[in-house]
């Protein structure tokens, strides 16, 4: 039985379709559900596309309420019963209470090498910081926002005339790398450090 993985998403998902492209085959995983807290999210076009289940739930009319955000959140999720949770460019905060029920199952891929530059513009604190490297991290979620054990990250340089934006660019393919080689070691059983370098 191949284990089930839902996917959280905010926005074009292309974490999320690297993720589903890799659970084909001999994969121990498939994909479940692609959930988003925006209902435009471009990725859930590609999901669909993919044949894979969606479901959406706009955080905003919930206001501070996040109790009852995550509430509705839940019940698909639930209903899909996913035996692994991987948040792909999910930019919304999760609760304490919400991911202590997933506790071991959730992961996460963030666009800096954790433990450095957690939340957001990562990028840009990494030049403005003279780094000489950047990359990505993935890790199991706990409740500290973008902390928890490292699963695995990949390394890339940070060049002179660097932008926030060519730095991502150069970021982005290795999390399409990194998160698909994760997880799936992670289904298999293998939470060992994954590290990779890129161009
Ligand atoms: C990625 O850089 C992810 O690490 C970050 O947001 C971006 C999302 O990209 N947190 P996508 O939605 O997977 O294309």
């Amino acid at each position: 039985m191949s284990l089930r993985v839902a996917i959280l998403i905010s926005g074009s998902g292309s974490n999320m379709v690297a993720l589903a492209d890799s659970m084909q085959g001999a994969h121990p995983a498939r994909p479940c559900l692609v959930l988003s807290n925006n209902p435009d999210a471009s990725g859930l076009d590609k999901a669909r596309a993919m044949g894979i289940p969606t479901a959406a739930f706009d955080h905003r009319p919930f206001g501070k309420d996040r109790a009852a955000f995550e509430a509705e959140l839940l019940k698909p999720l639930q209903q899909a019963r996913p035996d692994l949770i991987a948040l792909a460019g999910f930019m919304r905060v999760l609760s304490g209470d919400f991911v202590e029920r997933f506790e071991g199952r959730m992961l996460n891929i963030h666009p800096s090498l954790l433990p450095k530059y957690k939340g957001l513009n990562t990028h840009a604190r990494a030049i403005a910081a003279g780094d000489t490297e950047a990359g990505c991290t993935v890790h199991e979620v706990t409740a500290a926002l973008d902390d928890g054990p490292i699963l695995g990250q990949a390394r890339v340089p940070v060049l002179p005339g660097d932008t926030a934006e060519t730095l991502a660019a150069r970021v982005l393919p290795m999390e399409h790398r990194l998160y698909p080689a994760v997880l799936r070691r992670v289904a298999s059983g293998d939470r060992s450090l994954l590290t990779l370098s890129g161009p």
